[in-house]
């Protein structure tokens, strides 16, 4: 068919051609094609059997058992699935986390993702947000005082583990102290590892916001740093938390402790070819790949003599907005004055050169306009 042809053709050519969003390119999952032939629903649970016998979960239970490795953890004392991706994930701790206390608050900072907000009101939680620094990291002194005005209530801590914008850590020490320094006896983290789940483990020093360090649900996005031509993410949880909402549906015959009834059965075959293929020793030399990737990027474009900034070890490039042209060519996401490129696997610094090279142009465009005629 024409019309899809052509839509096709677009898509790859735009594809190739992005900068600016966190979506690894460099994957090919055509030996999957079989399956779009078949009916494929991992509906319920992963771990409980249903009547519907067409899925794919002893597939999707090795990929949650790899996650929960790598989030330093295990299958017995944790517990997840395969999302739609970081915003579902993120939606299912905290509806774990509503489900833990009676009147919490959560705590999250401006420079979360805009779903966080749209969750919260799906849930109906009260909620408070914190100032977030210039580094995009939530602001610690900020935090206390508004833990201090409402110590009495439990509180629910939503973290960035890797902002959007400028992949920004929240410190999990710090928010520990600012909990001990008030004495709160009931409280949940919750940490959004959308982008960095899968790169912070393997960085040096590795940041703290895996189940090591006590906290209670964690969620990743698979179509970012993994790579994927549908979006899906995993979410992982303390078991125990999962066991408080778990219901049985007579129906499906399995159990409903998911966000979703029917889910992608596709996509944890993606995910289980990535981890076969790589392993965590692959995972570990992609991010060693993808950040000198990035040292390249961010020393050619300071080359441009414009403002160009980086949180330490991050992918992403954050500096001064370009010109429409730009940011469109490039789909470079952009906030306020700012824009940020991501270098993700399957991004080569000929496409970065390519990049610098037409900005270069077009600052000369710029500047000609912007100079004064007298
Ligand atoms: C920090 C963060 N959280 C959540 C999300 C949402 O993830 P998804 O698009 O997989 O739903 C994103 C997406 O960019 C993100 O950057």
């Amino acid at each position: 068919m024409k019309l899809i042809e052509e839509i096709y053709q677009k898509i790859d050519e735009n594809s190739k051609n992005f900068l600016g969003y966190p979506l690894a390119k460099d994957f090919d999952y055509r030996e999957f094609a079989p399956f779009l032939n078949v009916c494929l629903n991992n509906i319920g649970d992963p771990e409980s059997p249903s009547t519907l016998l067409f899925n794919t979960k002893s597939i999707e239970k090795e990929v949650v058992a790899f996650f929960a490795d790598i989030l330093s953890t295990d299958m017995e004392k944790a517990w997840g699935y395969v999302t739609n991706g970081g915003t579902e994930g993120n939606l299912y701790g905290l509806y774990l986390a509503r489900e833990s206390f009676r009147n919490p608050i959560v705590y999250y900072s401006e420079a979360s993702h805009y779903s966080v907000k749209k969750n919260l009101h799906l849930l109906n939680i009260d909620s408070i947000v914190v100032r977030s620094q210039n580094n995009g990291e939530i602001d610690y002194e900020d935090l206390e005082i508004l833990l201090s005005m409402n110590r009495h209530r439990p509180a629910i801590f939503f973290l960035n583990i890797g902002s959007t914008m400028k992949e920004a850590i929240d410190d999990l020490d710090k928010i520990k102290q600012t909990i001990r320094k008030y004495s709160i006896k009931d409280y949940y983290i919750h940490c959004d590892a959308a982008f960095l789940g899968c790169i912070a483990p393997f960085r040096d020093p590795k940041p703290k916001f895996d189940f090591l360090e006590g906290v209670d649900s964690i969620a990743i996005s698979g179509h970012k740093f993994i790579g994927s031509p549908l979006p899906c993410g995993v979410v992982l949880v303390k078991r125990k938390h999962r066991n408080r909402i778990v219901n049985s549906v007579s129906y499906v015959g399995t159990l409903d402790t998911t966000i979703t009834g029917s889910r992608n059965g596709l996509t944890p075959l993606f995910l289980w070819k990535f981890i076969q293929e790589h392993g965590k020793d692959g995972l570990a030399k992609r991010v060693k790949e993808s950040m000198e990737i990035a040292d390249y990027a961010e020393k050619k474009i300071k080359e441009l003599g414009i403002d160009v900034w980086r949180n330490p070890q991050a992918l992403t490039i954050v500096f001064e907005k370009p010109s429409d042209k730009i940011c469109s060519k490039y789909q470079l996401a952009s906030e306020d004055n700012i824009a940020h490129i991501i270098c993700v696997p399957g991004i080569t610094k000929d496409q970065i050169d390519a990049f610098v090279a037409e900005y270069k142009e077009d600052l000369k465009t710029v500047e000609a306009y912007a100079t004064p005629v007298y």
